[in-house]
């Protein structure tokens, strides 16, 4: 170190430059986000994973050029000469490089902290979980942007505070990193996520289970195939309850699941949606265990025990997908992005919709080829007043598309179930359906009036 000749080598010379170019690179990129003045994740890969790798490497050449520059000095040398360097600050040199060493010591010190703090919070942030690994997380993050958790981070959910899951999902990360380059991943991406973070940790830091939220009046509206696309509609009031006993009020949905009794159950399939097996264990400590006809030991022993929480029913908070076409198309008439009064704009979308494409542009294309063609060829008359109309059904057909259809990803309308409720998937019907009964032939019941009122 005494010597700063030492450095004057080709190794060092490279590290050098190569710290100094990554350095300036590095702060200006810094100041420059800092500022909102870049917005490309790809980016951000560049900057916050790269070019640190690169300026911490340039860094670690110096004093290795300096090491071989010293053993090559040394070399055939009387081996006192490979002593400790004497360090003389009386020496004005000596004393001048100590001080360019600390004081680039220090600048380095806070570029690489810098370089630290940023890339990690660019790995934790949505642009990275949801667009770096573009077509992967695709159908997630299409999904997410218009979900009720838009403004709440993937990693929030997905990995949450605390040093140790931070550092799992780094581990993991680091295998989808590569299952990515070696495109070895699997499409879809398998749902349930194995070893998601408890709801406890995740939900609950947020939602607190014993807040009541009463009655939740759900309208759901359904248009036929016929000419005038017939609105009919189902009133719901879900109960949804909560509350604790403590404060007096406790009733609903929230109540019994979450709040009063603690359930388990085993699934027999990788989806969870085959649930043979059910254990309740009441506030009074009291058990009961319900088992479906025809089910062995045998099958249950092989299946997956697993403590019941939010995201069994809350299983797609943040990226919902319409379960199928229909459905799809029912919601874009009742929010009016469809014109309802369209002839046939029901029938037709649903089967534009329902084609097969091989990607998200084709279908743009196949959907708007062959409404239009019904329009032009059977409503001639419409086609030539209301061609607005006819322009914004197409639109909004080829974005219920792309909302919900992913073919690069065999993501298709109902790939994945949504827990809540039971018409397209069988939901809370995995086990209220009157077949799961205790010994002495206890159901869980599937009374329409337990979980809502219809009117
Ligand atoms: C409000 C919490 C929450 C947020 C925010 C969230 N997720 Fe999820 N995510 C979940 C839950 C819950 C599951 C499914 C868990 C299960 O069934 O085991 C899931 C599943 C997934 C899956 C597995 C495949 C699937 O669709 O089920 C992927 C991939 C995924 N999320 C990506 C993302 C990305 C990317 C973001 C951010 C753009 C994000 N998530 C934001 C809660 C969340
Ligand atoms: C960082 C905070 C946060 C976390 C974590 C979080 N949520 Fe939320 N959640 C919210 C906010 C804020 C809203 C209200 C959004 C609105 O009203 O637009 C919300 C809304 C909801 C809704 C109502 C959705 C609707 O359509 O009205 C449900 C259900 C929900 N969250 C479930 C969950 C579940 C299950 C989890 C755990 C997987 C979770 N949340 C994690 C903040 C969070
Ligand atoms: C047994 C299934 C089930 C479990 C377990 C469950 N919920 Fe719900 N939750 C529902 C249903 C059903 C609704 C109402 C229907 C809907 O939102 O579409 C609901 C509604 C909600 C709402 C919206 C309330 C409103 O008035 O809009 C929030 C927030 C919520 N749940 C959070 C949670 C959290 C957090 C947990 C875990 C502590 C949880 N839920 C556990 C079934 C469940
Ligand atoms: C893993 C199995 C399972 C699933 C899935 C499930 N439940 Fe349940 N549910 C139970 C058990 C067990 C009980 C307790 C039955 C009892 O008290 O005898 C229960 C009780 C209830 C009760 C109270 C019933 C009463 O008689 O007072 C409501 C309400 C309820 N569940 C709603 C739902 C809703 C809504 C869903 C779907 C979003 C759902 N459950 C999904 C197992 C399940
Ligand atoms: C274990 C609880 C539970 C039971 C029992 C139950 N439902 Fe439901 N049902 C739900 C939930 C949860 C939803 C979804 C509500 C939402 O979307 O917010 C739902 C939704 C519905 C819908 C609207 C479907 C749609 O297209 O969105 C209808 C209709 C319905 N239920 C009818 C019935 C009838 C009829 C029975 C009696 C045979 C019944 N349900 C029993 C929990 C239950």
């Amino acid at each position: 170190m005494a010597d700063v000749r030492l450095v004057r080598n080709a190794i060092s010379f490279a590290g050098m430059i190569l710290a100094t170019i990554s350095a300036v690179l590095f702060v200006v990129v810094f100041l420059a986000d800092l500022f909102g003045w870049h917005t490309n994740p790809y980016l951000g890969i560049v900057f916050f994973l790269i070019l640190p790798a690169f300026f911490i490497a340039g860094l670690l050449l110096i004093p290795l050029g300096a090491w071989l520059e010293r053993k090559k000095r040394s070399r055939g040398k009387h081996p006192s000469d490979l002593r400790w360097p004497r360090f003389d600050l009386n020496d004005p040199t000596q004393r001048t490089a100590a001080l360019i060493v600390a004081v680039l010591t220090m600048a380095n010190v806070v570029i690489v902290s810098l370089a630290a703090y940023r890339g990690i919070e660019y790995m934790d942030s949505v642009q990275f979980c949801g667009q770096v690994c573009h077509g992967v997380m695709k159908p997630e993050f299409t999904a997410y942007q218009d979900g009720p958790h838009s403004r709440v981070t993937c990693v929030q959910c997905h990995i949450g505070p605390g040093a140790s899951w931070f550092a799992r999902s780094k581990l993991s990360g680091t295998r989808q990193v590569f299952a990515v380059s070696l495109n070895t991943f699997s499409r879809p991406i398998p749902s349930p996520v194995q070893n998601l973070r408890p709801a406890r940790e995740v939900c609950e830091q947020c939602h607190w289970p014993e807040k009541f939220h009463g009655d939740k009046i759900q309208r759901v509206f359904e248009y036929a195939e016929d000419e005038a696309n017939t609105e009919s509609g189902t009133t719901l009031d879900v109960h949804v309850g909560g509350g604790s006993e403590r404060l007096g009020i406790a009733t609903g949905i929230h109540w019994h699941m979450n709040v009063a009794n603690e359930i388990e159950y085993i699934a027999t399939d990788d989806k969870r949606q085959v649930i043979p097996y059910v254990r309740l264990k009441d506030r009074f400590g009291n058990v009961r265990e319900y088992t479906a006809e025809g089910v062995t030991p045998d099958q249950l022993a092989k299946g997956e025990r697993r403590r019941m929480d939010c995201m069994d029913c809350h299983n797609r908070p943040s990226h919902p997908m319409a379960p199928t076409a229909e459905k799809a198309v029912n919601s874009a008439m009742a929010q009016g992005e469809i014109p309802k009064n369209l002839p046939y704009v029901r029938r037709e979308a649903v089967k534009a919709l329902k084609a097969t494409y091989p990607t998200q542009a084709a279908a743009d294309e196949g959907i708007s080829r062959a409404m239009r063609e019904f329009y032009r060829t059977q409503y001639q008359q419409v086609y030539m007043t209301r061609r607005q109309d006819v322009e914004r059904a197409v639109t909004s057909a080829q974005n219920v598309y792309n909302r919900n259809v992913f073919p690069e990803m065999n993501v298709q309308f109902g790939t994945y179930p949504n827990n809540i409720g039971h018409m397209d998937f069988p939901g809370c019907f995995r086990c209220h359906d009157d077949n799961h009964k205790t010994k002495d032939g206890t159901k869980i019941s599937q009374d329409c009036d337990t979980c809502h009122h219809i009117e």
